[in-house]
């Protein structure tokens, strides 16, 4: 297993971009099933769970292949007109998002069995209004030995109401929707940027989808859907975390290729926080000052302040002026980074959903250890402000979501190097 060893360094500088979105990806290429062909998908980050959501479809029949070189973001897939439409356990296991195949497969080949995903360490994380909208649009749906087997003749299309707000919830609807017979209507629909990419892809295939971005979105089914030539947004959540690397260093940093609209909530709390950011072209820049002021924040559905971005805030708050109460309101489990960032000797005490961060001038360096995808990168951002060697074991998680996070932190003047763990 890797680690990562990284000494606080003083501000980054510099310029860096933002890799495509993982969470638009993810879907954008289960969604490839519902057209059979050849499809091209660009600016697609080069990441663990890319990697697994390309396994699973090759599992099934399809062929992928990432381009080399200058085109290394570039990936193809060619889709076969019939699929084995399953999702093995050993696969959905590492990646809970492989369930993203239920509607396309649903929708387009009248089965699918796929592997139950099991918690996680943030959450339980049930699938349940997943399940419901298929049967919404008269799909039978079973679970047998921890499998969600699906069946329709053809899928036809209903109003769905979703009993809370889910992301992959609105996704799967959304790709089982579009060759549905019929009008679905999905009221109380995922709202976030990468629900509107995705909607955007299916109707360059052909769909025809209004209001995604609101949450009510509207789905008239066709017969058939055509393959794409598509490139991926920009990843809303890896720019929010390097903003963050700039604030937490006192730095000057510009992070390119970003989508400066999908990253609103982030922006205006870090300037709540103390730091200018402005908006240059497709960048954003942050130059922060001495040191940030204490902030409060709630985590929400887009367009609130997002949770992927919940334990990269926390450590900036940790060396905050000040005292933050962060409020977590979507996962029921995600503060593990707490246990992590007080070894580092931050302030924080949890009660419940809430967190009280009362900021100390320098965190020390130590050794801690990685438990979910954001949680290390907010010990990698908490390490570059402590004074002292900090190492992140278990950086697998890390890898999860971030292409090389280490070299281009590198790249700004961090001193931070991956290697081999025991
Ligand atoms: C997506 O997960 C993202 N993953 C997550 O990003 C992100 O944290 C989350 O949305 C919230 O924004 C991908 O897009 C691949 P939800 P998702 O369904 O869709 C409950 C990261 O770090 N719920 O919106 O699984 C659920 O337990 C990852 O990149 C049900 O109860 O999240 C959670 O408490 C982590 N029943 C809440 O709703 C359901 O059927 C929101 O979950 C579905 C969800």
């Amino acid at each position: 297993m890797d680690a990562i060893v990284i000494e606080g360094n003083g501000p980054l500088h510099g310029e860096t971009y933002a890799s495509g979105a993982k969470n638009a990806a993810l879907p954008i290429l289960a969604s490839a099933l519902l057209a059979p062909g050849e499809h091209t998908f660009r600016n697609v980050p080069d990441l663990a769970d890319v990697r697994t959501m390309l396994k699973v479809l090759d599992t099934m029949g399809c062929e992928s292949q990432r381009l080399k070189g200058k085109k290394q973001d570039t990936v193809l897939i060619k889709v076969p007109q019939r699929v084995h439409p399953e999702a093995p356990y050993e696969l959905v296991k590492t990646m809970r998002a492989s369930v993203l195949v239920l509607g396309p497969l649903t929708a387009r080949y009248g089965r699918a069995r796929v592997s139950m995903p099991g918690g996680c360490a943030i959450g339980a994380r049930p699938i349940d209004q997943h399940l419901k909208g298929l049967e919404a649009l008269g799909a039978e749906v079973d679970l047998q030995e921890g499998y969600v087997e699906t069946r329709a003749k053809r899928l036809k299309g209903a109003p769905v109401t979703f009993d809370l707000i889910t992301v992959t919830g609105t996704e799967n609807l959304l790709m089982a929707a579009v060759l549905a017979k019929g009008r679905t209507l999905i009221e109380n629909a995922a709202r976030e940027p990468e629900v509107e990419e995705l909607a955007r892809v299916l109707n360059k295939m052909g769909a025809r989808i209004s209001g995604a971005g609101s949450d009510v979105i509207t789905v008239d089914g066709v017969d058939e859907l055509k393959p794409v030539d598509h490139a991926i947004i920009p990843d809303r959540i890896e720019t929010g975390t390097l903003l963050v690397a700039a604030a937490i260093t006192g730095g000057d940093v510009l992070v390119k290729r970003a989508a400066p609209e999908a990253l609103e909530p982030v922006i205006q709390k870090l300037r709540e926080a103390g730091c200018k950011v402005t908006v240059e072209g497709d960048g954003i820049r942050l130059v922060a000052g001495s040191r940030v002021h204490a902030v409060d924040v709630k985590t929400q559905e887009h367009p609130g302040f997002p949770t992927d971005m919940q334990a990269q805030l926390m450590a900036l708050l940790a060396t905050a002026h000040g005292t933050s109460v962060v409020a977590e309101t979507i996962f029921e489990n995600r503060f593990m980074h707490v246990a992590e960032l007080r070894r580092m000797g931050a302030d924080i005490a949890v009660d419940g959903h809430t967190a009280v961060v009362r900021g100390v001038a320098r965190l020390s360096g130590a050794p801690v250890m990685a438990t979910d995808l954001r949680a290390s990168a907010s010990l990698v951002l908490a390490g570059l402000h402590a004074a002292g060697k900090t190492k992140v074991a278990r950086v697998y998680h890390l890898d999860r979501g971030y292409e090389r996070l280490e070299k281009k932190l590198r790249a700004l003047g961090a001193k931070i190097r991956r290697v081999k763990d025991r």
